[in-house]
Order: structure tokens, then C-alpha cells, then sequence
């Protein structure tokens, strides 16, 4: 059975794009079909606002890689969700390896910053993923289980996005193998089954993070639990972005 409609193809461009490039490449892009794979651009605050009226033309989803969780303040150089709305967008990543890692961001502002997302209707993603020392010891489920049930307490089951993204895969250009994605996800979705209920549960679209590129898609994305992929260094060119949208099963 194919898998493509609904499923997501998100972009996160981190800390690339000036405006004029993020233009250039919306408008390069041929508009989404209803019933094909659906395309969230994770873009730098500088760009939003410039691209978020032809991305909606084009049925393109935008949003932001971070945001703030408090609704206005002195919170220098940070942004709400008010301001990702007004500038069009309508998503939000949330708790990124790499906001973690080099930004201290804590489960417990992960969880302020999902519900901040919920409550003015944007859809947050929220990232979770093991270090390497975390995979190898084995210890992988239970750090996964601290970030899920730390993130997503006082959480609805919609709208929301779940990336698995282990760290040891993401910028390495080698993804982890359909075996770790499948027994990982699976046991995600367990988790997410038993927080939300069966069918909340199963209906949060996971998807999987970490060196996804033309050449892996195919095989990650028949994999059961695996709703689409968040993709990085591949998502930075046009070209490579259409061969993944066109390679989903
Ligand atoms: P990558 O990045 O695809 O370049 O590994 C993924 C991510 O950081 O979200």
C-alpha cells in the first residue's frame, strides 16, 4: 500500500537560508498535491514572513525551529507564538538535539514550550533521540521514556508531531539501520499508545531524523511507524528535497 498521502517530509534548514535563498527555493518548488506527501520547511526566523504567503499558495506548511514559551516579555532575542503565527507560520520544532545540546534546553522547556505550541494552535515537533554513549550501553529506552514522558506531560495528542532523531545519526550522513528504526519507533509508538490511548496514541505521526537522504528514504519509510522524516543537510537543496518527495513509496 503506498504510503505517500499524509505522509511528511519536514526541512529543518537550522541556521542556513538568508531570505532572498529561502524565496528562491519556495519558489522553485512545484505546488503539493492534496494527496501526496505533505512538506513542512523548519526555516530561520529571517525568512518566514518573506516566504509564508507562496508556500501557502503552493501547500507548503512553514514554521519556526524554535520559539519561546511565554507570550510576550523582555525575553531578548526570542519569539512567540504569536509572532510565528503573524508571520505566517503554522509549525513549530520543538527540543531539537542541537537546542539541547548546545542551548541546555531542558525537558521541562520542551513541555512549556509543546503546550505554548497546542494552546495557540501551532503544530509542535518535538525531537527526541539518544546520544551514542545512550545507544551502545543500551541505556536508549529509558532516556527516550524521560524525554517523552518530561516533554509531553499536560500534552493533547494532537496537533502533534513526534521526531525520533538519534543523535549519533544526525549531520553523520549515516542514518541508523532499518532494524534500529523499526525496533525504536515501535517501541515509541508502545509508549505513545499507552500515555494517549490506542487510537490517540497511534495517530501521532512519528517521524525519523538523523542523515535521511535520497538514497535511504525508501527503505525507512515502508518501515511500520515510520511516518515521515525530519530532514537536515538533505533538505538544504532543491533538488535533493524533490528526489526524497518523489522516492516515498
Ligand atoms: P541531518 O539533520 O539530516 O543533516 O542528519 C537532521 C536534523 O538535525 O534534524
Amino acid at each position: 500500500m503506498s504510503k505517500r498521502n499524509g505522509f511528511i517530509i519536514a526541512a529543518n534548514w537550522k541556521m542556513y537560508m538568508t531570505t532572498s535563498e529561502a524565496k528562491a527555493f519556495v519558489h522553485s518548488m512545484e505546488p503539493m498535491a492534496p494527496d501526496g506527501p505533505e512538506l513542512i520547511l523548519f526555516v530561520p526566523a529571517t525568512a518566514l514572513a518573506a516566504i509564508s504567503e507562496e508556500a501557502r499558495q503552493k501547500n507548503i506548511l512553514v514554521g519556526l525551529q524554535n520559539m519561546h514559551w511565554e507570550k510576550e516579555g523582555a525575553y531578548t532575542g526570542e519569539i512567540s507564538a504569536e509572532m510565528i503565527k503573524d508571520a505566517g507560520g503554522t509549525q513549530a520544532i520543538v527540543g531539537h538535539s542541537k537546542r539541547r545540546s548546545m542551548f541546555g534546553e531542558t525537558d521541562l522547556e520542551v513541555n512549556f514550550k509543546v503546550r505554548t505550541a497546542q494552546q495557540n494552535g501551532l503544530v509542535p515537533c518535538v525531537c527526541i533521540g539518544e546520544d551514542i554513549k545512550e545507544r551502545e550501553s543500551g541505556e536508549y529506552h529509558k532516556v527516550l521514556l524521560r524525554q517523552i514522558v518530561g516533554g509531553l506531560i499536560g500534552v493533547r495528542s494532537a496537533p502533534l508531531i513526534i521526531a525520533y532523531e538519534p543523535v549519533w545519526a544526525i549531520g553523520t550522513g549515516t542514518a541508523a539501520t532499518t532494524e534500529q528504526v523499526s525496533e525504536t519507533m515501535g517501541w515509541i509508538r508502545r509508549v505513545l499508545i499507552e500515555q494517549f490511548g490506542r487510537e490517540e496514541g497511534s495517530a501521532i505521526k512519528l517521524l525519523y531524523g538523523g542523515s535521511a537522504k535520497p538514497e535511504n528514504v525508501a527503505e525507512l519509510a515502508v518501515l511500520d511507524n515510520v511516518d515521515g522524516f525530519l530532514i537536515g543537510r538533505a533538505g538544504l537543496k532543491v533538488d535533493s528535497l524533490k528526489q526524497i518527495l518523489d522516492r516515498i513509496p
